[in-house]
C-alpha cells in the first residue's frame, strides 16, 4: 500500500502561542505517529518575508520555531523536517504554477482582500502597503503542497481557503498538462480550530492577545490572569461552554480534570480560582517541553544540521518530481 503524505508548514513571524500549538502543531504531531503516513513538516520561512524585513528578528523566529517543533516531540528521524528556503524546487514550481493561476483567484484570497478592505475603509490607495509576496502568497503555498503530492494538510481554519486555492491550481495544471498532481485535502480539528485569545477573539500574533508557549512560568501566569471574564461572582453558577478559560483548559487537562472542572463551574467556582487551575495545568504540561526548548534554542548548529539533513531528504523526493513536472510542461 502506498503511504499517504501529510504535510504542513508554519511561518516564522513571531513566537508560537497556545493557539498555534493546539490548532496546528499538536494535530500534526499526532498524525506523525501513524504508520500509514509520511509526515513532511517545514518552516515556511519565505512566507514570513511578506511581513518580516528585519534579518535578526527573522533568524530568531526561525530558530525559535524549529526549537518549538523539536521540543514538542517532532522526531527528525521520522518526520521530514526542513526549512522551505533550502528547497530551490519550491520556488521554481511557484513560477510554473503562477503562469497557470488566474489573477482573479489571487484577488479573492482573504489575507490580500482584508488588506484592500482596510485601505478602502481608510480612504487610502487600495494597494497601499501590499507587496507582491503577500498577493501571490497562496501560489507559494500551493507549490509547498503540490511539490510533494501531499494528500493531507493539517491546518487551522484560517488556512482552508489556501488549500482550496492549491486544489484549484492543481486541477488547472492537470487539465493543461495531464495528471501530474494529486488533489490535496485539508484536515482541521473542528474542536480546536479556533482557540480564543485573552480578549476572546481568535488567539493570533496579529491581535496581540496571545499566550506564548515558552515563556517563564511567571509570564505565563500573568497572561492567564489577563484573560477576559464576565462579571459573575464566586458562588454564581457558570456555563463552561461559554468560557474562554474552559475552552483553553480542555486542551491541556486530562478527561477527569475536565469533568471535575465542569462540575466546579456549575457549583460557582470563582474566576480567580479557574485561572489558577488553568495556569497549573498548562504549566505542568509545558514543564518538559520548556526544558527541551531551552536546550535547542542554545544550540543553533544542532538545529542547522537537523534542518539540513531534512532538506536533503526532502530534495530526494522533490527533485525527481520537479523533473517530471519540467518534462510535462516541455522544459525538458
Ligand atoms: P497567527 O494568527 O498567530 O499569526 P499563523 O497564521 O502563523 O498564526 O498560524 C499558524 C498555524 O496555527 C495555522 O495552521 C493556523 O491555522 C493555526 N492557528 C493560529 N491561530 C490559531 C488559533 N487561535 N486556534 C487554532 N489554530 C490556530
Ligand atoms: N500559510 C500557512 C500559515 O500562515 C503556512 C504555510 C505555508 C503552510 N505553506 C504551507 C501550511 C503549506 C500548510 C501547507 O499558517
Amino acid at each position: 500500500m502506498n503511504k499517504k503524505i501529510v504535510l504542513t508548514g508554519i511561518k516564522p513571524t513571531g513566537y508560537i502561542h497556545l493557539g498555534n500549538y493546539v490548532g496546528a502543531i499538536k494535530p500534526a504531531l499526532n498524525l506523525a505517529q501513524q504508520d500509514n503516513l509520511i509526515p513532511i513538516y517545514f518552516i515556511a520561512d519565505y512566507h514570513a518575508l511578506t511581513s518580516i524585513n528585519n534579518p535578526s528578528d527573522y533568524r530568531r523566529y526561525i530558530y525559535s520555531l524549529a526549537a518549538t517543533w523539536l521540543s514538542l516531540g517532532l522526531n527528525p528521524d521520522k518526520v521530514i523536517f526542513y526549512k522551505q528556503s533550502d528547497l530551490p524546487e519550491v520556488f521554481e514550481l511557484t513560477w510554473i504554477l503562477s503562469c497557470l493561476t488566474p489573477k482573479g483567484l489571487m484577488n479573492r484570497a482573504h489575507a490580500y482582500k482584508s488588506k484592500v478592505d482596510i485601505n478602502i475603509e481608510r480612504g487610502l490607495d487600495i494597494d497601499n502597503g501590499i507587496n507582491m509576496g503577500l498577493y501571490t502568497y497562496p501560489i507559494l503555498m500551493a507549490a509547498d503542497i503540490l511539490l510533494f503530492n501531499a494528500d493531507i494538510v493539517p491546518v487551522g481554519k484560517d488556512q482552508v481557503q489556501h488549500i482550496e486555492i492549491a486544489r484549484d491550481i492543481a486541477l488547472q495544471f492537470n487539465k493543461t498538462y495531464g495528471e501530474i498532481f494529486n488533489i490535496p485535502n485539508y484536515s482541521i480539528n473542528e474542536e480546536t480550530s479556533v482557540l480564543p485569545g485573552i480578549d476572546g477573539r481568535k488567539m493570533s500574533k496579529s491581535y496581540n492577545n496571545t499566550i506564548p508557549l515558552f515563556e517563564s512560568p511567571d509570564k505565563l501566569k500573568k497572561q492567564i490572569f489577563k484573560i477576559k471574564t464576565d462579571s459573575s461572582l464566586p458562588g454564581d453558577p457558570k456555563d463552561p461552554d461559554n468560557s474562554i478559560l474552559f475552552s483553553i483548559y480542555k486542551e491541556f487537562a486530562t478527561q477527569d480534570q475536565i469533568l471535575e472542572m465542569e462540575e466546579k463551574f456549575r457549583n460557582g467556582i470563582g474566576w480567580g480560582q479557574v485561572k489558577q487551575e488553568l495556569f497549573d495545568v498548562i504549566n505542568n504540561y509545558l514543564e518538559e517541553p520548556r526544558k527541551k526548548y531551552m536546550y535547542y534554542i542554545e544550540r543553533h548548529e544542532l538545529i542547522d544540521s537537523i534542518l539540513k539533513k531534512g532538506a536533503e531528504k526532502a530534495r530526494e523526493l522533490s527533485s525527481p518530481f520537479l523533473k517530471k513536472i519540467r518534462k510535462a510542461i516541455g522544459a525538458e
